[in-house]
């Protein structure tokens, strides 16, 4: 059995700049509480080593427990306005780890929000990141993709502004943006979709359809992860999601002889070692047949 890796693929640079901040901060203040606001990332094994290092998650509905001795690390997908605003009424110590993708994104809506636009966000409404950064304007048009986006009633008199989600599928936001190029003049884009999640996307790309199975490893809630798993499935019907070794199901490799491995942004390595580890020895032992 061949395992093939994709080119790019686990931590991103936000993730890594995240779990290096909250390292340092377990460190440096050891003798307060340090709460993580949700999940750092979108990865239990990663929230289980912050929980070995006594940081605690932090719900937002909960924001009334802390007091001002605490410390407070904002997640890699930042938070709601008001919920900064909230954090600095309580006067705890806040790190804030949203990705420099997402703050980029927050002040583009405001800026072009000021200078008189009307914001259209395309992503998942449900997600952490769109809910912080829109909280960050006034009243933002979202919607899900591109069938969506043609619903919408344009003013011809009015000047949008369209940004994404970080983990947007660049393919598909491309259709968005030729369908404004050739229908909209009142309609700017901007590149919001970080470089990371392009490149993960494109390298995945290149290795489904070479290989006889793909397993994706990755949060179940990981926006990232599932955005791959997606772009896998176009290309491989047997296209799986994993979180850790104890998912694999051994009898999906029935037949194959060439596994192909990506993971999400907020992976870690650890997790993918395991399962690499994990299908060499059951493809020797032949417990389950030769895949
Ligand atoms: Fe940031 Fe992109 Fe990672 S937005 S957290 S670098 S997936």
């Amino acid at each position: 059995m061949e395992i093939l890796r994709a080119e790019k693929m686990g931590f991103c640079f936000g993730v890594k700049e995240a779990i290096k901040t909250a390292e340092q901060v377990s460190e440096e203040y050891c003798n307060s509480k340090i709460y993580i606001l949700g999940m750092l990332v979108h990865n239990k094994e990663v929230m289980k080593e912050m929980s070995e290092r006594g940081i605690l998650i932090l719900e937002e509905e909960n924001l009334e427990k802390l007091n001002s001795e605490d410390v407070v690390i904002v997640r890699a997908h930042g938070t709601t306005e008001e919920i900064y605003k909230k954090l600095k009424d309580k006067n705890v110590k806040i790190f804030d780890s949203a990705c420099v993708f997402v703050k980029k994104s927050r002040n583009l809506l405001k800026n072009k929000e000021e200078s008189g636009k009307k914001i259209i966000f395309v992503g998942d409404k449900e997600h952490p990141e769109v809910i912080g950064i829109i909280s960050h304007g006034k009243n933002v048009i979202t919607v899900a993709d591109f069938e969506e986006f043609k619903k919408i009633e344009i003013d011809k008199n009015i000047s949008y502004y369209v940004l994404a989600q970080t983990t947007l599928n660049k393919n598909s936001f491309n259709d968005i943006k030729e369908y404004i190029e050739k229908n909209y003049s009142n309609i700017e884009v901007g590149d919001t979709i970080c470089g990371a999640t392009y490149e993960r996307q494109k390298a995945v790309e290149k290795l489904a359809g070479i290989v006889d199975i793909m397993l994706i490893v990755g949060g179940y809630n990981s926006s990232n992860s599932k955005k791959l798993l997606n772009i896998s499935k176009q290309l491989n019907e047997k296209s799986y999601l994993i979180e850790t070794k104890e998912d694999l199901k051994m009898e999906w490799m029935k037949g194959c002889s060439k596994v192909g491995i990506t993971a999400g942004a907020s992976t870690p390595e650890k997790s993918i070692q395991e399962i690499e580890k994990l299908l060499k020895e059951e493809s020797r032992d032949g417990k389950h047949g030769k895949f």
